[in-house]
């Protein structure tokens, strides 16, 4: 079969049905640049080795050259012939270079390896893009953080009033487990950078080739420590896909509280006209499409984890087809993540509070009760007496619907001796929240710290 990598030994070619089935061109194209960088390192070990001599390498660099200008130019294309961008890519090889030298390149080399090390190398750009869109998020989070120092925000828990927190503490811990995520891909970054290329099929290859000199030209640092494991995991995909999926679920949390806090009952905030979007037959509409879309995503990137965990899940070793199935999940999770986190830090960057609104609302539903619970362990009442005189006012408070400053002098004594006018000093949202100054803690001068330090995490990456 003319261009195809194999079919010598085969009577007759593929069925349509197989070649239909079989085909991945659609979605391995995007390696198209990688697979060249690869044969470009490859012809150079082959030179080094002695298979190549200095004039037959011009001639292969340079047909490769040309090859890469034609893909890029969009010349040179995938045919309904070639099974892979691997076989286009050789056909595009020998059309440039002729038979005799274009048909040297593959000795040595397999596709099992080449393509374990092209994934790798498209996901370590691919890492560099998303840690940079992540970094644009946290830094929009702690500017908001910032911008609104003093705002207070009824915080919860059971999404019920439970204590007043500073805004830009809540904000800066959606961004905390964003900067994990930046560390997970640094992390991962190192166990993706060992080479395959030179395993060959499984077994390595009797060439005597510099696999070495192959990794650092493509940017490894390493060579894998088996060919075997080198051509058959797939853990380092399916990490990445973990790394996506994990961020995918930290937006989605921010997401879902943005689309609470911007309904009418809320009030919280409200969204940039250029971050959100109409009703095609509501006029007053104003919809926050952006954390929508990305709560729905995030269903989409585990859905791609699971996928490529199910596709990877009782494979025995080596090399089997079931690996072609590795690449549409996790491009699709780059893909997603590169158009989402755009929007949503622009959605995060633009977003306004209304501050007397989160403030009027953060002593309601008793949420000073704590404080008073506290404030009589500091006068030496046991907690768990101090919970329930707390609870006793709290019950008074509530049958008068009244606040628990409100409670008078007389009636504060009647529900313990241990309670006097003084408890109202702590009855207020600010001395609240300043005084929940351990570390990690609410207070102004903890999340000062803490966005100070989580600056510097973020720098130092
Ligand atoms: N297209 C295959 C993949 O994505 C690589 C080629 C290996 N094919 C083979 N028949 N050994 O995994």
């Amino acid at each position: 079969r003319e261009g195809a990598l194999w079919g010598a030994r085969f009577a007759s070619g593929p069925s349509p049905e197989l070649e239909a089935l079989s085909r991945s061109t659609h979605f391995d194209w995007q390696l198209a640049a990688y697979d060249i960088a690869g044969s470009r390192a490859h012809a150079r070990a082959l030179a080094a080795a002695g298979y190549l001599d200095a004039d037959e390498l011009q001639a292969m660099l340079g047909a490769l050259d040309r090859l890469e200008a034609d893909v890029a130019s969009g010349t040179f294309g995938p045919a309904p012939g070639d099974e892979d961008v691997h076989s286009a890519l050789e056909r595009g090889l020998i059309e440039r270079a002729g038979p005799e030298i274009g048909g040297k390149l593959r000795a040595g080399r397999s596709r099992n390896d080449q393509i374990s090390t092209l994934v790798r190398m498209l996901l370590r750009v691919h890492a560099r893009t998303v840690s940079h869109l992540l970094v644009d998020l946290v830094d929009a989070l702690a500017a908001q953080a910032d911008r609104h120092f003093d705002a207070i925000l009824p915080g919860r828990t059971h999404l019920q009033h439970a204590q007043p927190v500073l805004l830009a503490h809540h904000l800066l811990a959606h961004a905390w487990p964003l900067v994990r995520d930046l560390e997970r891909l640094a992390d991962w970054g190192r166990r993706a950078d060992a080479s395959p290329y030179g395993s060959g099929a499984l077994a390595g290859s009797t060439l005597g080739l510099d696999a070495t000199a192959v990794a650092a030209e493509l940017g490894f640092s390493r060579v894998v420590e088996n060919s075997i494991d080198g051509t058959a995991s797939r853990d380092v995909v399916a990490e990445f896909a973990y790394i996506a999926a994990q961020i995918g679920i930290d937006l989605s949390r921010l997401a879902e509280e943005i689309i609470l806090w911007n309904t009418r009952e809320f009030g919280f905030v409200t969204l940039s006209d250029a971050y959100s979007t109409g009703s095609s037959i509501m006029p007053q509409k104003k919809n926050p499409d952006i954390a929508e879309l990305a709560r729905g995503k995030a269903g989409r990137l585990i859905g791609n984890l699971t996928g490529l965990l199910a596709t990877l899940k009782g494979l025995p070793l080596a090399y089997n087809r079931d690996l072609q199935e590795d690449k549409e999940p996790v491009f699709d999770s780059i893909a997603t993540l590169e158009v989402l986190l755009p929007a949503f830090t622009g959605m995060v960057a633009t977003l306004h509070f209304d501050v007397e609104r989160m403030a009027a609302l953060a002593p309601q539903g008793f949420s000073l009760a704590t404080d008073v619970a506290e404030w009589l362990v500091k006068r030496g009442v046991p907690f768990r007496e101090a919970h329930e005189i707390t609870g006793a006012m709290v019950r008074a408070a509530e049958v008068r619907q009244v606040g628990l400053e409100d409670i008078g002098d007389d009636e504060l004594v009647a529900i313990s001796p241990h309670l006097d006018p003084e408890v109202r000093s702590v009855l207020t949202v600010a001395g609240s929240v300043a005084s929940r100054d351990n570390a990690g803690g609410t207070a102004p001068d903890r999340v000062r710290e803490q966005l100070a330090a989580l600056t510097e995490r973020v720098r130092t990456l």
